[in-house]
């Protein structure tokens, strides 16, 4: 396709303003799929991205429109996958901004309009759901221009839902966005999108050629991984996949070329020809690393090699989680996983249970501390709480810090400054926007992966929007919290803390935990302690002997459904001693509420 031919785009749009279904509509319209194959919506297409409403893996569709071929590439959009979302980005020339006629621009529009416009792209604002009684096109119209900056006199207004508006959509994409440049001549340079596992074609590559052109049966040279590879498949979708024989530049497709495993295919690599290579690497790379590790085990001891096979089948979809094998005292076998952030464990966590049918325990989650060990010991990487060397072999320990930037609502920036107050911020920027505020904030990353984005998101009633990188290590006076449950330490929930806030995170985590943890015949106490020291203390009263003899003591029935109810209970806790402690206490201890 000659350049000037094609469009390259993505849709930014907040949540439930109609991304999917836009998305759909410019499908059907432009003849991609019938009425009935629409009925399930393309664009998220997996079940636990549409129940979180956020899209894991980037897709991207094909559309022939007037003589024009438009590319529509869906990002990932949550702050875990922000690299994922910064490749998909650079390889568009423009984005249309979906905004809900009736709702108007919110926080987290904000945050990815300012990622696009970084892309120098061009944005085409589209007022969606005008169908709607509430929808106040004139004052959304005013509102983008004056919060976002943008021109939105040409916006397109339209009902992804009834259809209208649909085609001035497809029209002001082929007007407004740029085409894309390239040189046909120059050697193939062409950027890794994004890659996935599939269980028909192997390892599929989505990419962009920049310059050159990318054909089926060269031989093209992974820039960053050093590799070469033979492309045996080149093609788009339609959504449906189409084999094509070659794709030029400006072009965006799919080449599949006899890879086993995503790891070998990182997003970001540049894709060159091997015999006439491109002299530099496309610039942007960056190779993402786990950031947030945690120990993921069966409940039940006897599901460990369906776990280690569950864990090894979603690892090759998924280049960025790791994993390796761990033991602990009190839970036997089980995996030490890493994770781009708090969400990407959940995914992973929920696939496991969900998808694989799995119980699991997922331990304390951390972040990885570099430990100077004293007598010029050297530095080790923590991953692990458990690991931490004994108090007098360590000079100093610092952990990742990051720069976070939050869009909010001036009505909620009290409670959000409070919060990052609370969790060791330090300001760094405090700018308003229209009515909105726009904080930047640096912070200890310990302090951010637990819940901080709940927390966020709840004392902002959802407004909030938060954006971050890493700016590196820095020393901080940090302890390791163990948790003592009937007197014997659970190394599943011991954790790294700041010793200013060691108190207040060990008296939640004994309060919470005398909630989770049902009574039993004794009396239970449950400590938080710093080495020796017990900074906080709870207990969990002994359940009084008589009072199940009473209540069920005559009914034979009630009785053995108890019991019943009991075994069943006890596939899903831990002993610990004498104590059994539920799975889920693991995680929702660590909640801090
Ligand atoms: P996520 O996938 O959760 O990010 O949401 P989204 O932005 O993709 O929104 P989606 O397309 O799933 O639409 C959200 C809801 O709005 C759905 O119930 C749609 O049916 C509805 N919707 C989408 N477009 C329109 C429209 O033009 N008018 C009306 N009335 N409803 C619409």
């Amino acid at each position: 396709t000659p350049l000037d031919r094609i469009r390259n785009f993505s849709i930014i749009a907040h949540i439930d303003h109609g991304k999917s279904t836009l998305a759909d509509r410019l499908i059907q319209v432009t003849g991609g799929l019938s009425e009935r194959e629409m009925s399930a919506q393309v664009l998220d297409n997996m079940e636990i991205e549409r129940e979180r409403g956020i899209t894991i893996k980037a897709q991207t569709v094909r559309l022939d429109y007037k003589g024009h071929v438009l590319n529509l590439m869906d990002t990932p959009g949550h702050v875990d996958f922000a690299y994922e979302v910064s490749r998909s980005l650079a390889a568009c020339e423009g984005a249309l901004l979906v905004v809900d006629a009736a709702q108007g621009v919110e926080a987290q529009t904000l945050a990815n309009v300012y990622q696009s416009i970084e892309h120098d792209h061009e944005i085409v604002p589209v007022i969606n759901k005008i169908d709607l009684p509430a929808a106040e096109p004139d004052k959304v119209k005013a509102e983008i221009e004056e919060v976002i900056g943008l021109d939105a006199s040409h916006a397109v207004l339209s009902s992804a839902k009834s259809g209208i508006g649909i085609t001035e959509v497809l029209d002001a994409i082929v007007e407004r966005i740029p085409a894309p440049k390239g040189d046909a001549s120059a050697p193939l340079k062409a950027m890794l999108v994004d890659s996935w596992y599939d269980p028909y074609l192997g390892v599929v590559i989505l990419v962009r050629v920049i310059d050159g052109t990318l054909r089926k049966g060269q031989n093209v040279r992974f820039m960053q991984a050093g590799t070469e590879h033979l492309v045996d498949r080149v093609g788009c979708f339609r959504p449906k996949i189409e084999q094509l024989t070659e794709l030029g530049p400006g072009e965006i497709g799919f080449i599949t070329a006899q890879i086993k495993e995503v790891q070998q295919a990182r997003v970001g690599d540049t894709l060159t020809d091997a015999k006439k290579p491109a002299r530099e690497a496309l610039p942007g790379f960056k190779e993402v690393q786990p950031v947030v590790f945690c120990g993921l085990f069966p409940v039940d001891a006897a599901d460990f090699e369906k776990l280690r096979e569950s864990i090894g089948k979603l690892r090759l979809n998924d280049a960025s989680f790791s994993f390796e094998m761990e033991t602990s005292a009190a839970l036997g076998f089980g995996f030490r996983c890493g994770f781009l952030g708090l969400l990407h464990l959940e995914i992973i966590q929920e696939r496991l249970t969900r998808e694989y049918d799995l119980d699991l325990i997922t331990t304390a989650p951390s972040v990885v501390y570099q430990i100077e060990l004293t007598h010029g010991g050297g530095y080790i990487e923590l991953h692990n709480p458990a690991d931490m060397p004994e108090p007098n072999k360590i000079e100093s320990i610092s952990e990742p810090w990051i720069e976070a930037t939050i869009y909010v609502p001036d009505e909620y920036l009290g409670s959000v400054l409070k919060l990052c107050q609370d969790r060791r911020g330090v300001q760094k920027n405090l700018t308003y926007v229209g009515g909105r505020a726009q904080a930047t904030y640096e912070l200890p990353l310990n302090e951010v992966v637990f819940d901080f984005y709940d927390r966020l998101k709840s004392i902002s009633r959802g407004y909030a929007s938060f954006d971050y990188h890493q700016i590196g290590y820095r020393e901080g006076d940090l302890v390791k919290m163990s948790i003592l449950v009937n007197e014997e330490p659970v190394d599943a929930l011991s954790m790294i803390v700041h010793r200013g806030t060691a108190e207040t995170r060990g008296r939640g985590m004994c309060e919470r935990l005398k909630e989770l943890i049902p009574r039993h015949l004794f009396k239970i106490p449950i400590q938080a302690a710093i080495g020796g020291k017990v900074i906080a203390r709870e207990t969990i009263a002994a359940l009084r002997k008589d009072v199940t003899a009473k209540c069920y003591g005559g009914d034979i029935t009630r009785k053995r459904k108890l019991l019943e109810k009991q075994k069943k209970g006890k596939l899903k806790m831990r002993e610990y001693g004498s104590v059994q402690i539920p799975q889920e206490a693991f995680i929702a201890a660590l909640r801090m509420g």
